[in-house]
């Protein structure tokens, strides 16, 4: 069953606090954890933990259930979420979330890398109404790391700067396992939830979101093992990505103009990018085969550099990918087309110019590729990517 109807057969809790915990084999651990934590949290705050378990061979969910029938008249109430089998931890993440009732959630691992002690800071952190996830760090001063070889060490140093870079986040520690949040932040997100890092597609997809940072030592698991392996960093990578394209598509839904004009702008680079193939095809092919007449050299130039500025264009400037062989023999043929008739509009307006108005040729020319090119644009963006001119 999924944790929102499992949540809606339920009796409504109130509970000013959800603590979430994913395991899959933390049999020696979670039993622990749930007294540590139980001890950490002031006795009158109304708390529940949610462990979600998928499937722990070792019989992580049996344990957390009994103890929870153990504690059913304490003011922390244990619920297990049973999932059939291993999801990875940021989907179990997102199903505590589904089954949650707190105000506030946080969100911590089972294997006693993240101090209890940590989470009556985090919760006392939200309680400034200008806060809305609180990250316990690693990263900030005052932070540290204990346990990790250095391989480990530099692998997440690593994935933080790509973080850092690649997607524009500013925090120190954005591949923290441990944060709290208030719940209601999330409701509109679609998460993809792939992989570890469920708070890094947070502050990606939270616009504006105010985040602190708050330090915090991680010590690494002294029993059971990790679950990180070739497979989580791959999932990284994948969720990178996607949340790198999701920030390029949100810009697209900017203004029109700006849109245009990023278009136009790529739409450019790309013309100035052919006359470069161009040049460099026709020299090469001139040097290569002597034999061949030079203007034979040139057409050969211009149909290569029309070909490349037309792949360019459909990938990078229009965002077309897709390569359905006829759509893209017809988006060539038009794309030749325009190019062709770009050309000769070119040619006739820098004769007009010169021979008409006796205009300095080099004032000419600059005026025939202005026009020619934005009519190429122009053409290209309606008839052959079939886009809406102003768009
Ligand atoms: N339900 C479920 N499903 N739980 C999982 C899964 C899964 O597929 N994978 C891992 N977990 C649970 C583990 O049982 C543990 O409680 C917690 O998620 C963290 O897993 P570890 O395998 O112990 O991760 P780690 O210690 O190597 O990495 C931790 O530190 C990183 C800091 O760089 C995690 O907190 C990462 O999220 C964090 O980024
Ligand atoms: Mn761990």
């Amino acid at each position: 069953m999924d944790p929102t109807s499992q949540k809606e057969l339920m009796e409504p809790r109130s509970v000013a606090l959800s603590i979430i915990i994913p395991t899959y084999n933390e049999a020696q651990t979670i039993v622990k954890m749930i007294d540590s934590i139980t001890t950490s949290l002031p006795s009158q705050l109304a708390a529940e933990v949610i462990v979600v378990d998928d499937n722990s061979p070792d019989g992580t969910a049996g344990i957390a259930n009994k103890l929870g029938s153990q504690m059913k008249d304490g003011n922390i109430h244990i619920h297990v979420v049973s999932r059939s089998s291993k999801q990875g931890l940021s989907s179990a993440i997102l199903a505590g979330v589904q089954f949650a009732c707190g105000e506030i959630v946080v969100v911590m691992d089972g294997d006693f890398s993240h101090p209890p002690q940590t989470i009556p800071n985090m919760v006392e952190e939200l309680q400034d109404p200008k806060c809305d996830i609180v990250v316990a760090s690693r990263y900030v001063s005052g932070g540290s790391i204990i346990g990790w070889p250095f391989k480990r060490k530099l692998m997440s140093r690593g994935a933080t700067r790509i973080a850092q870079v690649g997607l524009g986040i500013e925090i120190k520690d954005p591949m923290s396992g441990f944060f709290a949040f208030r719940r209601k932040i999330i409701n509109d997100v679609k998460f993809d939830a792939i992989g570890y890092k469920m708070l890094l597609e947070m502050l990606v997809k939270l616009k504006g979101v105010r985040v602190k940072e708050i330090p915090y030592t991680f010590r690494n698991r002294t029993l059971g093992a990790s679950k990180v392996d070739a497979s989580v960093i791959y999932d990284y990578m994948r969720a990178v990505y996607r949340l790198y394209r999701h920030g390029r598509s949100e810009l697209s839904e900017r203004r029109a103009s700006v849109r245009f004009l990023s278009k136009a702008g790529r739409f450019y680079t790309v013309g100035a990018s052919g006359l470069l193939v161009n040049y460099a095809a026709s020299v090469s092919l001139y040097q290569l085969f002597p034999a061949l007449w030079y203007l034979h050299g040139t057409i050969i130039g211009i149909l290569l550099s029309m070909t490349s500025n037309f792949f360019l264009n459909k990938i990078w400037t229009f965002e077309d990918r897709n390569f359905d062989r006829k759509r893209s023999a017809v988006q060539y043929g038009m794309f030749i087309a325009f190019s062709s008739i770009g050309a000769l509009l070119q040619l006739s307006i820098v004769y007009l110019l010169v021979e008409g108005s006796q205009m300095d040729y080099a004032i000419a020319l600059v005026i025939g590729v202005i026009i020619a090119s934005i009519g190429n644009f122009i053409f290209n963006k309606k008839w052959t990517f079939k886009e809406r001119i102003w768009s």
